[in-house]
């Protein structure tokens, strides 16, 4: 790899959060004692009948399956949205991939091209931006500070569409916010986007089951119908069900997008892992209490993070609705990525605001063993002192 000439991919750097917990991986090898709550990945193991059933399929001869997943997947994911958010999708509707993130991906790929536009709230998930330049177009960050919830305003997201805009993204609940949109907000986001008819829409709802607001789930497919033709509605079983490292996700959109992105699939990666596949369709077709038994254990240790941390002057806590990552702000200070290295000195990694768009503030996951949890938190309230 000498004497490359520059490609249009030389800009993307790799995960800033990966990196981190790579510098807390290898201190660890060197023997250090160091609390990681960097990796945005649940620390539980999916329930045991999705392993008996990708057991059971690997007995089998395994082959090819169509590229946009075998049926039994796209019946068990159209069903689920249906049960959970209420939008009735058709077969033609759904596409499948290597995660959420490659549904994303693919469908940034089948619609950019120079000098689009994509709209992304601030904070944000690390990977939007490089996706969206990866795919020919422009990131338009808009900032959604911390005393708006996190959230996008109508007028905000109003004074950020331009003709040039292709997409929006919403991600609720958000990550790294944990900020999640009631039913009037989003209702006001789609009346603006009713004016806009150019302008195609993301919906993110990777975190949907992981909710602790007692406001009802709201998915602006469910909320605005009428702009169906302009949603990919985004979901998967990686962080419901513990399932990361299967990689599969969905999206349901209209036809002719829909085929596009199966199109680029197939001539990509060919389609999602067939065992996965199925694990799949049996986490999304087996018993579901899990959901509401992990989210209570989420909820716990957001509570016990959440009243560590506030013990310290030098953090504005907000609590998230939804997700699993608290976001605290750095009071007095901006220098995020300077503070993380200093906690990295205390034993805690954690990952600077930066790397979602949003200076002056960490993110610390709490899909973490809660004892891991609760002290590495202490170990930041030490390093950045403790209220007198
Ligand atoms: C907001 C958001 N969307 C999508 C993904 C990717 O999900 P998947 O594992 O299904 O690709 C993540 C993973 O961290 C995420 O945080």
């Amino acid at each position: 790899m000498t004497n490359e000439a520059p490609t249009q991919t030389n800009f993307v750097k790799g995960s800033p959060i990966l990196a981190m917990a790579r510098r807390a991986a290898e201190l660890r090898l060197a023997g250090r004692d160091i609390v990681d709550l960097t990796l945005g990945e649940p620390d539980f193991a999916p329930p045991f009948h999705i392993a008996d059933a990708a057991i059971d399929a690997a007995r089998r001869p395994l082959g090819y399956t169509p590229s946009n997943g075998i049926p039994a997947l796209r019946d068990a994911a159209r069903q689920a949205v249906a049960r959970d958010r209420g939008p009735i999708y058709t077969d033609s509707e759904i596409a499948v991939g290597g995660g959420a993130k490659q549904v994303i991906f693919n469908a940034f790929l089948a619609t950019l091209k120079a000098g689009d536009e994509v709209i992304v709230p601030t904070p944000y998930w690390a990977s939007y931006p490089d996706m969206v330049r990866l795919c020919g177009g422009t990131p338009v960050g808009v900032s959604c500070p911390a005393q708006d919830g996190f959230r996008l305003l109508p007028s905000a997201l109003a004074a950020a569409i331009t003709q040039n805009t292709r997409w929006v993204i919403l991600n609720s609940p958000g990550h790294p916010s944990g900020a999640v949109y009631s039913r009037e907000e989003m209702e006001a986001l789609a009346d603006v986007l009713r004016g806009q008819p150019h302008v195609l829409v993301m919906s993110d709802e990777i975190y949907a089951h992981i909710l602790y607001s007692k406001r009802t789930y709201m998915s602006i497919a469910a909320v605005a119908p009428d702009l169906r033709d302009r949603i990919l509605l985004v979901d998967g079983v990686s962080k419901a069900y513990a399932m990361t490292g299967w990689r599969v996700g969905w999206g349901f959109g209209p036809e002719a997008l829909i085929t596009r992105i199966n199109a680029i699939e197939g001539q990509n990666c060919t389609q999602t892992a067939t065992l996965s596949q199925i694990a799949a369709v049996a986490a999304l077709e087996g018993p579901q209490e899990v959901l509401s038994k992990r989210n209570t254990i989420y909820r716990q240790r957001r509570d016990a993070g959440v009243a560590i941390l506030s013990g310290s002057p030098a953090l504005d806590v907000t609590v998230p609705d939804g997700a699993f990552y608290l976001f605290p702000r750095l009071i007095a200070r901006s220098d995020d990525v300077g503070v993380a290295d200093l906690l990295l000195d205390g034993g805690v990694a954690t990952v600077p605001g930066s790397a979602f768009g949003a200076p002056g503030h960490l993110r610390l996951s709490f899909a973490t063993d809660t004892h891991m949890l609760e002290e590495g938190c202490h170990r930041i309230v030490k390093t950045l002192g403790a209220r007198a």
